[in-house]
């Protein structure tokens, strides 16, 4: 099958592009410039290069950002008056804390003081349960960066069976949840895990295979329907000598064999990963006009 590839580098620069477009109208209409502030903990190398990269599409989207950095050892309540000065601070559209936090920190006691209102990542369990019955939210940026994706290469979902492989609160489950609503997906969904029995079977009946299980090369050909299109969100970090930075990202998919039979597939890299942020994005600007809340 001659397959295409969906581009979701182009695909991200195009929408940047767009936001940047309406920011300059708003302001030229003397509309406030959208605001994004990221508090990040500690020096994780996977954590420093999102935010930065998120700083840099703040940038190219014409938004204002903060970043806030506290060290490794900051205390929970350190965290939590700076997210109630965040919550407070109107000049803050919207905001993220990076995640992982440090072990010593309760991660869902940070997320839960997050003023949903403000919480462009979707992972507040008020925009996690808004999500699930359809209701206006921030949703999460690797679903939301998914659906666009899916939505501007035409591809049709409504009535297809549609398999998702993995059941994390940040992809698995939104993904399973927007992916059988009707103004999202539409489709007919089955949620495959680590322990399912079937997951071979599943995945082969599967119009729509969405991979977030976190395996490099999981998805074999043998697992995919001709025609089917396959979306990989796996970004395992393995060691590769031959790049810069000393490492690779991994998919979950085996793409070379897997791809000939498919009428679309992302690539890892520059597939699901380039949309995230401009999803960030796009739930930033929908703060800064206040369209949820
Ligand atoms: N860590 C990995 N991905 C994300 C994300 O999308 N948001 C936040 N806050 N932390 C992350």
């Amino acid at each position: 099958m001659n397959y295409e590839l969906i581009d979701g580098k182009a695909t991200a620069a195009k929408i940047k592009e767009e936001i940047a477009e309406e920011v300059k109208q708003i302001v030229a209409n003397g509309g406030k410039r959208p605001h994004l502030a990221a508090v990040l903990v500690g020096h994780d190398g996977g954590s420093e290069t999102y935010v930065k990269n998120k700083v840099i599409a703040c940038e190219a989207c014409g938004f204002t950002s903060t970043l806030i950095r506290f060290e490794d050892d900051v205390t929970e309540e350190q965290l939590l008056a700076k997210v109630k000065e965040l919550n407070e601070d109107d000049d803050i559209d919207g905001y993220i804390v990076q995640l992982p936090l440090p072990k010593h920190i309760d991660e869902q006691k940070i997320i839960m003081a997050i003023d949903y209102r403000k919480d462009v990542d979707g992972f507040h369990p008020i925009n996690v349960g808004r999500m699930a019955i359809g209701l206006p939210c921030f949703i999460s940026a690797t679903p939301l960066g998914i659906l666009t994706l899916l939505h501007r290469y035409g591809i049709e979902t409504s009535g297809k069976k549609c398999v998702i492989l993995g059941r994390s609160n940040i992809v698995g489950k939104p993904m399973a949840q927007l992916m059988m609503q009707k103004q999202y997906g539409d489709s007919t969904v089955t949620v495959c895990h680590s322990h399912s029995a079937t997951l071979k079977q599943e995945c082969r009946e599967a119009d729509i295979i969405i991979a977030a299980i976190g395996q490099p090369n999981f998805v074999t050909a043998d697992m995919v329907k001709d025609g089917a299109v396959v979306i990989d969100v796996g970004t395992t970090r393995v060691p590769d000598a031959t790049k810069k930075s000393g490492f690779r990202l991994n998919g979950d998919v085996k793409f070379d064999e897997v791809a000939p039979k498919c009428s679309f597939i992302t690539p890892v890299p520059g597939g699901v990963g380039p949309m995230t942020i401009c999803s960030l994005m796009k739930n930033t600007l929908a703060a800064g006009k206040k369209e949820y809340y």
